[in-house]
Order: structure tokens, then sequence, then C-alpha cells
């Protein structure tokens, strides 16, 4: 059992500080208090249904009740936020195979805990300068494992769509300047809608976002892409940005990123890759030969909140040159001391968007050195395993249209009579023991199998594929 001192400054506080500033041995049981809700969550995590229940409305009534000025007890709190979780969708179960899973990751949590207890500034370098490094190494380190060169950099963000955004605005810096009324992106079908958001915040027209052609595989068609920068040139506009996603969020697809590369650096284009997904399988084998090419994309979206299972809340961009980012996000204000502004360190402002901003580095730093980088590639590399496991058992299932060789670890396929696969997927979410997603290619219902979470097991997919043949069979 831990003894905890009582300190001495503690005495020195008027009653409503106390509440502020709770004391040594307050702290420790709030503390306990909090972990105890974590340490049932984490008990529970292997066996946890894939959902829950509806947040039924006189719970969702209490939980958007304002707060009180007298507060309440910690007790009662930690009580609705356990009723508040019993709804939607598990992403720490194993069961979770829809959209982009991430189960969490206790030592994440710790991590993120600490830095929010540390509380120390990294927007300017001077504010914390060691923050500022640790944040900087793993910058480096992702863009190390994309072999990006020595002037590559990076900002870590909030995940894969500010990732996005900080890639359009630094692409559309570097390569148009401040005259982007004629600019041109290209994407396909398959990229990820937070693309077309990005360009949108970032001042872009609709019809300055075109959708290339893609192939039987649905990669985008490089001929289709050198075909559109022609046209979009003769028609006077102003191709810019290319868009390759390495993992697509509907069936995991890489498209062929030395294709695109070579047209980019042809054309004098950014080549901009969107691995929000992918990207971490470049620490495996089987990723980085199918990742090929993404190592000369001038900038690479990647979350750590997906490949490395952090709580959500860390996305990354790497860019090849870090003075594009500079470029793009550099500002001073006068009330900034000049002193605290890239004492050797870059300031993290000045490569993103936010001035203020969490530590989210600790959140992939603390882990990383504890547990080494082995267990996130072998996490990783079961999920490539259970990927081909569930794509070799779906090819036998008669009834099903399997037309996608699953280049990562999302497993997508159709049922012949699309009512059919309406059925299946609304049996198996009734269930809960599993959690699917579906999608929609070419206007057919497809269902998917989203494998990123290292407590997913063959029984989950086994157990789902069952279910399937079982509503084929009727
Ligand atoms: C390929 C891809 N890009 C971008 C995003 C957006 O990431 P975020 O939800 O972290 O903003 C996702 C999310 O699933 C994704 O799969």
């Amino acid at each position: 059992m831990i003894v905890y001192a009582k300190t001495s400054i503690r005495a020195t506080l008027t009653p409503m500080s106390r509440n502020l500033e709770p004391g040594h041995q307050e702290r420790a049981e709030l503390a306990e208090s909090v972990l105890g809700v974590l340490q049932d969550w984490f008990d529970r995590a292997d066996t946890m249904a894939a959902s829950g229940v509806e947040l039924d409305d006189d719970l969702a009534a209490r939980l958007m009740a304002p707060p009180t000025d007298d507060g309440r007890s910690l007790d009662t709190i930690l009580a609705d936020v356990e009723k508040a979780g019993h709804s939607g969708v598990f992403h720490p179960s194993g069961g979770h195979l829809s959209y982009i899973p991430n189960a969490g990751l206790y030592t994440a949590a710790l991590a993120e805990f600490l830095a929010a207890g540390l509380n120390r500034y990294t927007g300017v370098s001077g504010a914390a300068p060691g923050m500022s490094a640790i944040e900087h190494g793993m910058v480096r380190w992702m863009a190390s494992l994309f072999d990006m060169g020595e002037s590559a950099s990076g900002v870590i963000v909030s995940g894969g769509s500010m990732a996005n955004l900080t890639g359009v605005v630094a692409a559309r810096t570097a390569t148009l300047g401040d005259e982007f009324t004629k600019g041109v992106i290209y994407v396909t079908h398959h990229t990820h809608h937070s693309l077309e958001k990005a360009a949108r915040i970032a001042g872009f027209r609709k019809e300055q976002i075109r959708e290339v052609g893609i192939d039987h595989d649905l990669r985008m068609d490089p001929d289709a892409l050198s075909a559109a920068i022609a046209e979009d040139r003769g028609a006077g506009r102003d191709p810019f940005l290319v868009v390759g996603s390495a993992g697509t969020t509907d069936t995991g697809t890489v498209d062929p990123l030395p294709a695109l590369a070579g047209i980019a650096a042809n054309e004098g284009l950014w080549l901009h890759v969107d691995a929000a997904y992918g990207g971490f399988f470049q620490l495996t084998k089987r990723g980085h030969a199918v990742l090929s090419g993404i190592e000369q994309a001038d900038s690479i979206a990647i979350d750590p909140h997906k490949g490395l299972s952090v709580p959500f809340g860390v996305g990354a961009l790497l860019v090849r040159d870090e003075s594009h980012l500079i470029d793009a996000n550099q500002g001073r204000g006068a009330y900034l001391r000049e002193e605290d502004h890239d004492s050797g360190i870059r300031d993290i402002a000045s490569l993103g968007p936010e001035l203020s901003r969490p530590f989210r580095a600790m959140q992939m730093w603390l882990p990383l050195h504890l547990h080494g980088v082995g267990p996130f590639r072998e996490a990783l590399d079961t999920s490539l395993d259970l990927a081909e496991h569930a794509h070799q058992r779906l090819l036998g299932v008669d009834g099903l249209e399997v037309p996608w060789k699953p280049d990562l670890s999302v497993v997508a396929f159709r049922f012949e009579d699309d009512t059919l696969g309406r059925l299946a997927l609304e049996t198996i979410n009734r269930e809960r023991v599993v959690h699917l997603s579906p999608t929609t290619i070419a206007e057919r219902f497809v269902l998917r199998f989203a494998i990123l979470n290292r407590r997913t097991t063959r029984d989950h997919l086994d157990h789902a594929i069952d279910m399937i043949e079982k509503t084929l069979v009727g």
C-alpha cells in the first residue's frame, strides 16, 4: 500500500482555493477513483461487446445538464461517465471492425494524463524546450520511416483531417502562393472526404477538386491523371496537388504511388499521400512493400491514433522540406517574447495552425520508449494476417463477391444480392459481438472488415463470417 505524505502547502490554502488545489492525499484519492474506472474498462476490454445500448433521453438530459455552482462528488460524476460509456460503438472491443478501429492504449492514456498534468507549453520552443525536443524527435522518427531525408519535418495535430488540411495549405502556399483561384487538386472517388473538406476550408471551390478515374482495383489511374492535368492546363487552370491514398477508408486500397510520384515530379505538382490509416504498416515488411513510392511524397498524413492505437487526438503531417511548413504557418505577435522563439529547437507553432496546443507527442513517445517499437509492429503484422485469413474464407462463401484483394487490413466484399448484405449487417450489429460499418462502391452495398485492433482475433472474424453464411442460407 502506498503511503502519501502530507504537504505543508495545503495548510496555507483557503477552503475555496483548496477545492481547486487538492492536497497530496486528495490528489491520490481522486486519481485512484479515476484509475478504478479505467482498471475496470481495461479488465473488460478483451471480452467487451462491440457496441452498447442506445443512449436514453433521460441520461442524455442529465449528461447535458450545466454544472452547478457548488459542484458534486467525484463518485457521482464517475457514475455518470460510466453510464455514458454504455452507449454507442466500443472501440476497445476486438469485435470493432467498423470505420477505422482504435483499441486505445493504457500507457498512452497515462502519458496523456502526465502531459496534461505537467501542462507545459509546446507552442514556442523556449517555453518547454525539452518537451519540444520530444515532439520533434517523434516527428523525425515518423519521417525516417519514409526516408524523407534530412530537411524533413512535420507537426503533430489532432488527427488525419487536420493533417490533410495542413498538407493542403502547405502545398497551396508552396506551389501557388496567394493566387490560387485557378488551382486544381486531383483526388479519386475513394479519397477520404477530409481532403475535400480541407480544400474547401483552404479556400478552394468545389470545381477545383477533380475526381480522377480509377481502375478495377479502385486505384487512381495514372493515365487518367495525366490526361486530366493536360486538359486542365489546356483550359488555363493551375494543376498543383495530387492526393494519393496509402490505404483508403473504404477498402484499404493503396494508390499506385510510384506512378503518381513520377507524374507529380514531371508536372511540377505537389504529391500529398493520405496515409492516415495505412501509414504505420510501413513498420512491417509487407506494409513497407505495399507502400513503396510513398517516400517520394512531398507530404504525408499519418495517424498514431489509428496505426499505433494511442487515444484519439494524435495525427501528424510530415513534409519533405520544413521550409514549406514554415512558409505556410509562420506568425509573430508583439506579445510573444523573441527570446522564446526557435531557441535552437524549431517552434512547433511555426509548423502548424495552432499556438497553444496539447503536448500530444507524449502519447506516442512514452509508450514507444516503454514497450519498444516491436510490439506495435507485431500488432500491425497480426492485423495483416487476420485480413488474409478473412479474405481467404470470404472467397469460399457462395453468394458473396470479393473483388478486391486487400492491400492492407481492410477486407471489403459484397453480396450478390444487396438486400441480403443489408440484412447481414443488421443481424451482426444487433448481436453486438462484432460491429461492422458498410460503404457504397459503384452504387453497390459493400461490407467491410476493418482490422486494426490488436484485440481482434480469428474468432471475431470467423464468427462474423459464420453469421454471413447463415444469412445467405436463410
Ligand atoms: C484515410 C483516412 N484519411 C483521413 C481520415 C481522417 O482522420 P481523422 O478522423 O483522424 O480526422 C481517416 C479517418 O478514418 C482516414 O481513414
